[in-house]
């Protein structure tokens, strides 16, 4: 797999704290001289901020089209965002990316790990994150900070559960998915960060 240099991904169960932890980083990084452009998925396009809102609030989706309109707006999110940005020479930090869909649909939907791993792969053609840092929370923790939960994120501890279990499994398998203690505060989590980065 190719990939495309500094494309951070930031991962983790609902209310794990993504957000926070990638606007620190952001910081760090600028402090450090460097061009930071930060990126959400589902989202980051206006066609990917439109699916957001399909996949977030529709009162049912089909599990496929899930899954489908994931990759459909990541693909869009890689090609007109991430890869200029990364070409132009700036870091893009990403709150989620196709290891969110891996853990999400392909384990606690139940859709199957590879062929979620391949449908996203085919789309994003090389473009996949340099890092993915897993901010590991227990479910039931992550799940009390969250004040209103959308639909994917009402699935309960069970669900969320299954998402944290297949991050371990991504982690413990590929070395440049890794966990960060989300008990630490924010500074030592952007702390465990740069001392991966190589900057
Ligand atoms: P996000 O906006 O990151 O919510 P939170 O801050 O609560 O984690 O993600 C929205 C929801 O979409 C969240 O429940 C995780 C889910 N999701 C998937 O199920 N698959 C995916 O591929 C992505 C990117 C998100």
């Amino acid at each position: 797999m190719i990939t495309v240099g500094r494309y951070i991904a930031i991962e983790g169960v609902d209310g794990s704290g993504k957000s926070t932890v990638a606007e620190a980083l952001q910081l760090r990084l600028e402090a450090k001289g460097e061009r930071v452009v930060r990126v959400r998925e589902p989202g980051g396009t206006p066609v990917g901020e439109a699916v957001r809102e399909l996949l977030l609030h529709s009162d049912s989706l089909d599990v496929w089209a899930e899954v489908m309109l994931f990759a459909a707006q990541r693909a869009e999110l890689a090609k007109t965002v991430v890869r200029p940005e990364v070409d132009g020479g700036a870091w893009v930090i990403s709150d989620r990316s196709y290891y969110s869909s891996i853990a999400y649909q392909g384990r606690a939907r139940g859709l199957g790990e590879e062929v979620v791993r391949a449908i996203n792969e085919r789309g994003l053609e090389g473009i996949v994150p340099d890092w993915v840092f897993v901010l590991d929370v227990e479910p039931t923790v992550a799940l009390e900070r969250q004040s209103d939960p959308d639909r994917i994120g009402r699935e309960g501890v069970g669900f969320q559960t299954d998402v944290r279990n297949a991050y371990l499994d991504l982690a413990a398998a590929e070395e440049k998915v890794v966990l960060v203690e989300g008990g630490l505060d924010v500074e030592q989590q952007v702390d465990a960060i740069m001392s991966a980065l190589d900057v």
